[in-house]
């Protein structure tokens, strides 16, 4: 229970709601048990039990309630009798009817108003996993596993809509049904009601042990979800490869084991579900049994007690039994809700590392340059950058070179903070970049990253997501810019063009160009360049380039080039090799050293 506590803090803004399906419920509970009263006035009229009364009764007070409704009905009857028998009977059907109308009248209301929180904790919850999945720093997703968190934020959630109910079921609706239907058989009979007390908790214990280990089985069941989905998840985005690797029995076998644990593991935790209803009605009816026996020993031998009170009797005590079957089922729902909780917190109190300082300042622009001081990095275990220290003067253009695996990206990644330095700082105008709101600073940094991110949605809409507020005219004039324009007119519905998931309905070089086009609409004074040109033939490779040359103009720009040829005119190349530099300067320089990139500029020479 103790994680689906915390979920309630969901519920707080629908509890006006909560109130009115208590209310309701009490009043369905309190209908239920007057229906079922109800029959007694209806046998009485049957067996012709009811004595002439000619006069009203008297009301002395609660304790003698029993006496007053059964001498009041006598009354009620006498009267209506007068006008015929019948008269009397459609009259007691009616009160049922009457009775259970109401009975369910406040049975929907209560669950109409409970379909509001329900939802609304849904919604509210999806809602905070989404904004706390979106705001956790990038290396969480390194470890973690997309299709987990997408069961998390799909099913778990569902899981714990469901427990909702069942938890409002389980404190309000049937333990007032069973309270006020024991408070009736207690003033039709105390002595028969005394075996409902002893054996009831009983059952109760009974039931309890059960469900024992359903937290745990549940949680298996999501976590498998997870798994499957993430296989899903794996296997759509990479449909490509599996394809041309003829690799689909590989990962349909991964797939198919995955939902055969699912289907082992919701087996165990349905059939032990299903064992909840069941077992609570047979208990029941071995209570009743006893009630039976010992009742119909009262009226057919000490003759205590009338057959019409006992049958009565008997039909609230087996009303009691859809009250503890719902609740015995409705605790399952809770343990299992509880699982699902305790998954979809995980994701909400989960830190984030990269966090914003409490004093953090804002800044509006760039003026003199980006200072490395002695930063080492390692993702987990493996120190990817080693005290490294650099200076970017505003305005210069600086070529990140070296071998694949060298810290290239790492290096670029560090400077918008989406990775944070195990030492050293990273400054801005001489500002440590971690005192800085990481709004301004990303404000400041356009990106284009070595394989484009694009969206499945209009070209249109995905250039402008470099500045949500540009005019149509300075999207066409970044699309321009970055050699875009031509290919974009040529699609078949121009700007407004879907481009498919990832953008898959383009080609590479025109996926790097709608990317360098969004970063030419945001206009940022720091450029970042994960240049990937080496998978584009020379006719692309010449436009992109093209385009990336017109985006570093008068700005300062990282570059991270695997053609050395892009980057010749570099004011500075840094030679990079397991994390640290080697040699920096300009191209010329660099040459003459003979060293590092020397050797790199000749391999691809001779490759060339
Ligand atoms: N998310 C990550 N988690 C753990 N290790 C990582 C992660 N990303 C990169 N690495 C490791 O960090 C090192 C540097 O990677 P990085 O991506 O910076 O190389 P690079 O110089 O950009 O290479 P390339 O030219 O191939 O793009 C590599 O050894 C890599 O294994
Ligand atoms: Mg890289």
């Amino acid at each position: 229970m103790e994680y689906f506590k915390k979920i309630l803090v969901f519920a707080k803004p629908y509890k006006a709601y909560a109130l009115l399906n208590v209310i309701a419920n009490v009043f369905y509970a309190l209908f239920g048990t007057l229906a079922m009263i109800s029959l007694f006035p209806m046998l009485s009229v049957l067996f012709k039990q009811t004595a002439p009364l000619e006069q009203a009764p008297i009301w002395e007070g609660v304790s003698e309630i029993k006496t007053y409704v059964e001498a009041y009905l006598n009354y009620f009857v006498t009267q209506q009798s007068a006008q015929g028998e019948g008269r009397a009977l459609i009259f007691m059907v009616g009160l049922i009817i009457g009775m259970f109308f109401l009975k369910n009248l406040f049975g929907y209301l209560a669950m109409y108003f409970i379909t509001f929180l329900r939802n609304g904790v849904l919604k509210d919850l999806r809602n905070a996993l989404y904004d706390k999945s979106i705001s956790l720093p990038l290396s969480y997703y390194s470890e973690k596993r997309k299709g987990d968190s997408l069961a998390r934020i799909t099913s778990d959630v569902l899981e714990i809509q469901h427990s909702f109910l069942s938890i409002l079921e389980l404190v309000v609706r049937e333990p007032l049904t069973i309270l006020f239907t024991i408070t009736a058989m207690l003033v039709l009979s105390p002595k028969l009601t005394a075996f409902v007390f002893i054996f009831l908790p009983l059952a109760g214990f009974l039931i309890s042990l059960l469900g024992k280990s359903l937290k745990r089985q549940s949680d298996a069941v999501q976590k498998e979800q997870g798994q499957f989905l993430s296989i899903l998840e794996e296997s759509l985005g990479g449909l490509k490869i599996i394809k041309g690797f003829n690799a689909e029995s590989v990962f349909g076998q991964k797939f198919k084991d995955s939902t055969q644990r699912f289907f082992d593991f919701s087996n165990k935790l349905l059939n032990r579900q299903n064992l909840a209803s069941p077992s609570s009605e047979f208990l029941g009816i071995a209570v009743i049994g006893i009630l039976l026996w010992y009742g119909g020993q009262m009226v057919l031998v000490e003759q205590s007690l009338k057959p019409e009170l006992f049958i009565t009797y008997m039909s609230l005590a087996y009303q009691i039994l859809t009250p503890a079957k719902a609740m015995s089922k409705a605790s399952y729902g809770v343990k299992k809700g509880n699982a699902a909780a305790e998954r979809v917190l995980e994701i909400l109190e989960t830190k984030n590392n990269i966090p914003e300082a409490k004093n953090a300042i804002d800044i509006q622009d760039f003026s003199q340059s980006i200072n490395f001081k002695n930063v080492s990095f390692k993702y987990q275990d493996q120190d990817v950058i080693k005290n490294l220290s650099l200076h970017i003067e505003k305005g210069k253009t600086v070529a990140l070179v070296g071998q694949s695996g060298s810290g290239k990206s790492t290096l670029a990644n560090l400077i918008s903070r989406f990775y944070e330095v195990s030492e050293g700082a990273v400054e801005i105008d001489q500002t440590d970049i971690r005192e800085i709101k990481q709004r301004s600073l990303r404000q400041l940094m356009g990106l284009v990253s070595q394989d484009p991110i694009l969206f499945n949605d209009s070209i249109y809409n995905n250039i402008a997501l470099g500045d949500p507020m540009a005019p149509e005219t300075a999207i066409v004039e970044a699309a321009k810019i970055a050699n875009a324009h031509e290919f974009i007119l040529q699609q078949p519905q121009g700007y407004q063009t879907h481009i498919g998931d990832g953008g898959n309905k383009l080609s590479g070089g025109q996926k790097q160009r709608l990317a360098i086009a969004r970063a030419i609409l945001k206009n940022p004074p720091i450029m970042i360049l994960d240049e990937a040109t080496s998978a584009l033939d020379t006719e692309s490779e010449k436009l992109v380039q093209d385009a990336l040359e017109k985006l570093m103009k008068n700005r300062t720009s990282v570059i991270i080039a695997h053609r050395l040829s892009t980057i010749q005119h570099a004011d500075l190349i840094v030679v990079l090799k397991d994390g640290q530099i080697v040699e920096q300067g300009s191209h010329q320089e660099l040459l003459k050293l003979k060293g590092n990139y020397h050797n790199l500029v000749h391999l691809q020479d001779l490759n060339s």
